[in-house]
């Protein structure tokens, strides 16, 4: 069966990697989430207190980590230089850095690339901020979701209840504000949705409703 692209876009927490989960795993497709990229590279620089204002820094750290992602049935696993990533990029520490260090262009253009190779045989699902307008233009399906900055907050207060994490509602909500707007008014690549992309809003619907929805749009292109 022919093979396609998915790119799935949206603001932060609104269930983009749930939903792209789910439909890489229908399709067996593989799942790219290229948001833990960038925490990753947030991570390593908070780690290596390198100035995250500082974009040549930053670039060039990125040309020489080993960033490795790995697909499993619950998600990416992530290993910067050889150390597993995976739950220590969703601290709030990281969380709070990653959309300052996500705005220098050198290092989107080397993550881009890295986003393309990975999605170069076709048969995956990416979900980030900018799939559908920058890294996969070309992407057979575009999916732009959106939900209540309300709901979103909501989503990620229990799914940190749910691991176990610490978390506070409201102290969320704020930074899901933030982040949506520093990501939507940076110079290079904003989350804007796609022209061409299918906007879902996801506010008062179930994941596996996001996905089934999803997967029928992929089956009309494939
Ligand atoms: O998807 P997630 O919320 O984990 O993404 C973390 C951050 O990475 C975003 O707030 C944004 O700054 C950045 N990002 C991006 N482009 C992508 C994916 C994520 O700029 N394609």
């Amino acid at each position: 069966m022919k093979k396609i692209n998915i790119a799935i876009d949206g603001p932060a927490g609104a269930g983009k990697s749930t939903v792209s989960r789910k439909v890489a795993s229908e399709l067996g497709y593989i799942y790219i989430d290229t948001g833990a990229m960038y925490r990753a590279l947030a991570w390593k620089a908070i780690h290596s207190n390198v100035d995250i204002q500082d974009g040549q820094v930053l670039s060039s750290m990125l040309e020489s980590t080993n960033l490795q992602l790995t697909y499993a049935i619950d998600g990416n696993r992530i290993f910067v230089d050889d150390n597993e990533v995976t739950d220590d990029i969703r601290s709030s520490e990281v969380t709070a850095s990653v959309s300052a260090v996500s705005a220098h262009a050198g290092v989107r253009e080397k993550m881009v690339k890295k986003q393309q190779d990975l999605a170069s045989s076709k048969g995956a699902v990416l979900d980030g901020r900018d799939i559908g307008t920058t890294v996969l233009p070309q992407a057979e399906l575009k999916v732009f979701l959106t939900a209540s900055v309300e709901e979103r907050a909501k989503r990620r207060h229990f799914e940190n209840v749910e691991k176990g994490r610490s978390s506070d509602l409201q102290m969320i909500m704020n930074d899901i504000q933030l982040r949506d707007d520093k990501d939507s008014t940076r110079k290079i690549s904003p989350l804007i949705k796609a022209e061409d992309a299918v906007e879902i809003d996801t506010t008062s619907l179930s994941a596996d409703e996001v996905a089934e929805s999803i997967c029928s749009l992929a089956l009309e292109r494939i």
